[in-house]
């Protein structure tokens, strides 16, 4: 885990932020920082990815820090091969195409996460499916081997900023922020991947980008229909909240409410004891499961400082909070 006086440095002072080169020792540098639970920027094939330990929630939590994100949304989590992607997920039937004829490639699946596959819940932002993503990229394959993980990674970006291409707009982007860039030239594409999620047994492109479905795939998934479906924005998948109502700022719970703490106000469960916001960005999604898994009704959450990284908590918190539309719940 990474120590207290990291998160204060990488919050509050310039950190130098390391320029690497995509040889063998810059490689194995990256994988060390990365192991070390420390934020690297590497090329991939599309766009530069701001990459964490994808199993380490206080360093999933660093990357919406670095990027200044005012809200959480879900990762995409890349992987080497395809063995690999198969240890984190479930692939339904019509995924396989996209696995044997597409990867790796600018395509990215969204599909069902394995139980106790280790993948952090911020990085699923608690859902029930993992959006996977196996890169050509030379460097971002040795970067995957190196490390011999999975590696959680949106666009190398300032939230609201275009991605980068190369390391120098990581650089201006992220320097100060971020443990070290991986710089292995430009990304070829400077487009994102493709992200297809499954429903009803059929594809459905989440968000257009570089990989073109062929008609081979689209004819082999669905033979009655040579285009896959594209969903509008509106209805990409809603994000995890509990199903108990919850309460937003309170110091002390009403009887009956299961209260989460921060910092000095215990609760029944502490996001983060120390008022760790990245601790407590980390422990959220997960302690809300833990809230549904012991059926609580009513959770109460203690105040949450609305800086840095307690913005997208309490973003999160004021969803949770506002009346739910039925089908909202049920993702
Ligand atoms: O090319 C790319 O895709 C780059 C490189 C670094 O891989 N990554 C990237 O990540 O563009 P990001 O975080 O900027 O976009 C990820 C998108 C988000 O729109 C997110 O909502 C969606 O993927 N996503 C991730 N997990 C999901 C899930 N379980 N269900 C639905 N959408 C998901
Ligand atoms: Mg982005």
């Amino acid at each position: 885990m990474v120590s207290r006086n990291q998160h204060v440095m990488s919050r509050d002072m310039p950190e130098e932020t390391e320029r690497l080169a995509a040889d063998e020792s810059g490689i194995s540098r990256a994988a060390e920082l990365l192991a070390g639970g420390l934020l690297v920027a590497f090329p991939t094939e599309t766009v530069y990815g701001l990459g964490a330990d994808a199993r380490n929630g206080i360093a999933v939590a660093g990357i919406f820090e670095a990027k200044d994100r005012p809200s959480f949304n879900p990762l995409i989590t890349h992987v080497s091969d395809i063995d690999r992607a198969k240890e984190f997920a479930r692939f339904p039937e019509a995924a396989l195409p996209f696995i044997r004829n597409g990867w790796p490639a600018g395509l990215t699946l969204v599909v069902p996460l394995r139980e106790r596959s280790g993948i952090s819940s911020l990085v699923t932002a608690g859902q029930s499916t993992v959006a996977l993503r196996v890169p050509v990229s030379p460097v971002a394959q040795d970067l995957l081997k190196a490390f011999n993980g999975p590696i959680a990674a949106p666009s190398a970006n300032p939230s609201g900023r275009i991605s980068s291409t190369t390391a120098d707009h990581v650089m201006t982007g992220l320097g100060g922020r971020i443990a070290a860039v991986l710089d292995g030239g430009m990304a070829a594409a400077g487009l994102e991947s493709t992200i297809i999620g499954f429903r009803d047994k059929l594809p459905v492109v989440l968000r257009e980008g570089v990989f073109v479905v062929s008609e081979d795939i689209a004819r082999i998934t669905s033979p009655a229909d040579t285009s896959v479906r594209v969903e509008s924005p509106g209805q990409l998948a809603s994000h995890y909240a509990p199903s108990g109502l919850v309460r937003m700022n309170v110091r002390v719970a009403a009887p009956g409410e299961w209260h989460l703490g921060f910092g000095d106000i215990k609760g029944n469960a502490s996001l983060s004891q120390d008022g760790d916001l990245r601790e407590a960005a980390s422990r959220l999604f997960a302690l809300f499961h833990e809230a549904d898994a012991e059926g609580e009704e009513r959770i109460a959450v203690a105040p949450i400082p609305d800086r840095d990284l307690g913005r997208a908590i309490n973003d999160r918190l004021r969803r949770a909070a506002a009346p739910r539309p039925a089908h909202d719940l049920d993702d």
